[in-house]
């Protein structure tokens, strides 16, 4: 059974679903299952330097011959990363305090140190992809520049660009790319913003309501992501005006996602109300599964440090949190489709499943119809 659009047919895939590239998350083994099951498997490319880039691709190509995609996370903020030596005083003291609060009830050694630089990884990542010619380059939380299009075209790469707005995806398409994602505000992970918003809230549409406005607003092919995670998700957003879905969370509670076993459990055993937006995490605003970590932070009050350096001053308290398999301080980011997750299939399953309950669906429909 086939559920052919014309995402599909530019992408060279079978089902219009495509599995988000996600940090920590998507791994070799996850989107080479993917992609041999006919959706596209996407690589995330946050965190791993050109090599491990390059390392990541040829293992996926060792695993399949189908189309899958690299994703790189690069909001404007990592193009450079921010120096740390900018960073005023007063702000290291608070999100340190704030941060050493925590590390006392842990055990952990408490530190006033301004945070390390994060590494400037983006480019030189880029380059990777396009010797590798990837099937897909896909790009969250960022403005291509219609140069960086252009030379992915060359080498015969499709771009796919993730938004939450449609400016930003009028931006995106004038730019040269070939397919937008529509990013709702029920998905898991951070907002794809290039520029981090004033407030959580700020460019934070539901799925239903920005994929008709984007797909009227743009010419390629829209994917919708946020809140999907089954056959009637697939259809709703086939009925929006999209071509395909993007899922995040559902792949998370996969066998072959890299995420720890406890956070796994975690996304199995929460309801759709257990997460919340916060920069409390990487200093960029994002959807993470609610614990003690985000509520505390949260309400301190304390400022957060610019992208991924906020993650990085916390490191040693998520890597202690890991070890511990305790979820009440470890980061998850997590969709508001969490409460309809209740199973940890392997990958191919989840293509598989998906793709025949938008067909028992549509047959429900079409008898609706009549
Ligand atoms: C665990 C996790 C990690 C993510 N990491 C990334 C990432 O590295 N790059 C990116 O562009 N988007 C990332 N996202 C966001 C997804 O691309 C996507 O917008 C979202 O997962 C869709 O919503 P859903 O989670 O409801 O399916 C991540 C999402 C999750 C859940």
């Amino acid at each position: 059974m086939t559920l052919r659009t014309r995402l599909c047919d530019l992408l060279g895939i079978e089902h219009p679903i495509v599995q988000s590239g996600m940090g920590g998350v998507a791994g070799p083994d996850l989107v080479a299952e993917v992609s041999r099951a006919g959706g596209l498997g996407i690589v995330a490319a946050l965190h791993l330097t050109a090599d491990q880039v390059r390392d990541a691709i040829r293992r996926v190509r060792a695993a399949t011959d189908r189309p899958f995609g690299v994703n790189q996370f690069m909001p404007d903020s990592l193009r450079p990363p921010t120096d740390p030596a900018s960073i005023p005083e007063r702000t290291v003291a608070e999100v340190q305090g704030t941060l050493n609060g925590f590390r006392e009830r842990l055990g952990l050694p408490t530190t006033t140190a301004r945070p390390a630089a994060v590494p400037d990884l983006v480019d030189a990542a880029f380059e990777v992809i396009l010797e590798e010619r990837v099937p897909v380059w896909s790009i969250g939380l960022g403005n291509p520049s219609a140069e960086q299009v252009k030379r992915a075209h060359a080498r015969g790469i499709k771009v796919m660009a993730m938004v939450t707005t449609v400016e930003d995806a009028r931006t995106v398409e004038r730019a040269g790319v070939d397919v937008i994602v529509a990013q709702g505000a029920e998905a898991g992970g951070h907002r794809s913003t290039w520029v981090k918003r004033r407030t959580a809230d700020e460019a934070c549409v539901g799925t239903v309501a920005l994929v008709p406005q984007v797909v009227d607003a743009v010419g390629v092919p829209v994917v919708a992501a946020g809140g999907i995670a089954d056959g009637r998700g697939l259809v709703a957003a086939l009925a929006l005006g999209a071509a395909g879905v993007l899922l995040g969370t559902r792949f998370v509670a996969t066998r072959e996602a890299t995420a720890p076993e406890f956070q796994k459990k975690a996304l199995l055993e929460s309801e759709a109300e257990a997460t919340v937006v916060t920069d409390a995490i990487t200093g960029l605003w994002a959807r993470y599964l609610r614990n003690t970590y985000t509520t505390e932070y949260d309400a301190s009050g304390a400022p957060v440090f610019p992208a991924l350096v906020q993650s990085r001053a916390a490191q040693d308290i998520f890597a202690h949190a890991a070890k511990q398999a305790d979820r009440a301080w470890f980061p998850m980011p997590t969709g508001q489709s969490v409460g309809l997750i209740r199973d940890l299939p392997g990958a191919a399953d989840v293509v598989a499943k998906i793709v025949g309950e938008a067909h028992e669906v549509l047959e429900r429909l079409a008898r609706l119809a009549d």
